[in-house]
């Protein structure tokens, strides 16, 4: 019999995959990782420019995160934070979390991910209001955002309803959608520099019109990722928080995926100088070696909650969480792996701006950091994007090139797009090797 064979059958009728068709799967089981580098159950090798979900920044093989996880396992595998008690790991991590976050943002509650944090925030944000005896509940998020798949977190997300979670329904009121910051798909119909960052001074109007005695908060990812890594343009992120300052809205900032390095500085607002007031954490925090997520937020935020009660989580403050987050925090300092990210992420960039532009389906290279994006489109001047069929083409030639890359559908985002997440600690030669195997696949591409 043949074993392989058989799983992956199994596999097909038995496991759903995350935004995959229901019943079926690529075939591709993935065994083993060192690195940047992952082997299937073949033996065969993948350069990960993925770092699978934007997740796995330390790279694979960390020998000292899985003995940090161990360390503490053997000690106390859990002990709940419930009913006022704690623990000294999750008070080591919440003490070393404090060192990293931008100055001001020091109270923390612990989740096991990306989107419970987006809910904590959400109940944060929310009761922050409601014990100041303010009736603010609406949450306003972007058009083309991604906030998670839990049904809150759903509903502030913009990209892809109707699609990939259609049926979900109905979704948490109390959720407004605003067009993003995606120049290249402007919804204004302006260009860069002369719109006058009207997609900011939209959130102005749009909590004018809601009634900002009703506006409890504006959540947005720094870098739009799951839409295809897609930056803000500079004077965005002053303009929104000055906004929210001005209408006394909260704002959130969702760095589950640019949080850690990824942009090439600890947290991406950093590029421009703003605290929000809830920070939300996931993914790099553990290197993804373990579910674990975080909010944090501000003095003011914590006063306020002070004394009242909060809701939670069984996992919240997992030690063994805790110690692989401590473990990689410690690390992405010793290694200066957000200079890393930096470093190799404009080596990239200039690469793609100079080789990649050029070619006759390749646009609007960009990114920060190592969280790149191009867009592959059959016409420049219409920017006309490729089916998902092409995008899942471009994936399976670099995969069988030994190189994972994920594309971005046009059914669910505003134009299909090539993202670039590879692990932080990648060298300048494994980036090469990288863009190399990808460069003939998109030039391949055929222009309408
Ligand atoms: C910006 C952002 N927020 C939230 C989430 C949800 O995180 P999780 O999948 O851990 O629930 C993601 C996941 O990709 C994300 O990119």
């Amino acid at each position: 019999m043949d074993t392989a064979n058989t799983a992956i059958d199994w596999d097909r009728e038995h496991i759903l995959h995350p935004l995959y068709r229901v019943g079926e799967n690529n075939g591709v089981v993935i065994d083993e990782g060192r690195g940047a580098v992952l082997r299937d159950r073949n033996g065969k090798e993948y350069l990960d420019f993925r770092a699978q979900l934007a997740c796995v920044n330390l790279g694979y093989g960390r020998r000292e995160i899985v003995d940090a996880i161990a360390e503490q396992m053997n000690k106390l595998p859990y002990t709940t934070i419930f009913h006022g008690f704690s623990n000294s790991t999750v008070i080591e991590c919440a003490q070393r979390l404090a060192g990293m976050t931008p100055a001001g943002l020091a109270h923390f509650v612990f989740t096991s991910g990306g989107s419970e944090t987006i809910e904590s925030a959400f109940k944060i944000a929310r009761s922050y209001w409601h014990f100041k005896g303010k009736a603010k509940y609406k949450i306003i998020s972007l058009y083309d955002s991604y906030h998670g798949m839990t049904l809150g977190a759903l509903a502030a997300t913009g990209m892809g309803n109707g699609n990939a979670w259609s049926g979900a329904g109905p979704l948490p009121g109390g959720f407004i959608h605003i067009p993003s910051y995606d120049c290249y798909h402007c919804a204004f119909g302006k260009a860069f520099p002369g719109c006058d960052i009207q997609c900011a001074r939209f959130l102005g109007a749009t909590i004018a019109k809601e009634g900002p005695d009703s506006v409890a908060a504006f959540i947005a990812e720094p870098l739009l990722g799951v839409s295809g890594m897609i930056p803000p343009p500079p004077e965005y992120w002053p303009l929104v928080r000055k906004i929210c300052s001005e209408h006394k809205v909260l704002l959130i900032a969702d760095e589950v995926m640019t949080g850690f390095g990824r942009t090439g500085k600890p947290f991406a607002v950093e590029h421009w100088g703003i605290t929000p007031d809830i920070l939300a954490m996931a993914k790099g925090i553990t290197s993804a070696y373990l579910p674990f997520g975080a909010a944090a937020f501000n003095d003011e935020i914590f006063n306020g909650l002070k004394g009242n009660v909060m809701l939670g989580l069984t996992y919240s403050g997992h030690p063994a969480c805790a110690a692989a987050a401590l473990k990689t925090m410690e690390i992405y300092v010793k290694e200066g792996v957000a200079e890393n990210a930096a470093r190799v992420g404009r080596h990239m960039l200039d690469r793609l701006n100079g080789e990649f532009n050029g070619l006759p389906c390749v646009d609007n290279v960009g990114g920060i950091g190592l969280m790149l994006g191009m867009n592959i489109v059959r016409s420049k001047t219409a920017r006309t994007p490729f089916p998902p069929a092409v995008t899942a083409e471009v994936e399976k030639r670099a995969m069988e090139n030994g190189l994972l890359v994920r594309c971005m559908n046009a059914a669910t985002t505003p134009g299909s797009r090539v993202a670039l997440t590879p692990p932080l600690t990648i060298t300048l030669a494994e980036a090469d090797r990288a863009l190399d195997i990808l460069k003939p696949i998109l030039a391949g591409l055929k222009a309408a």
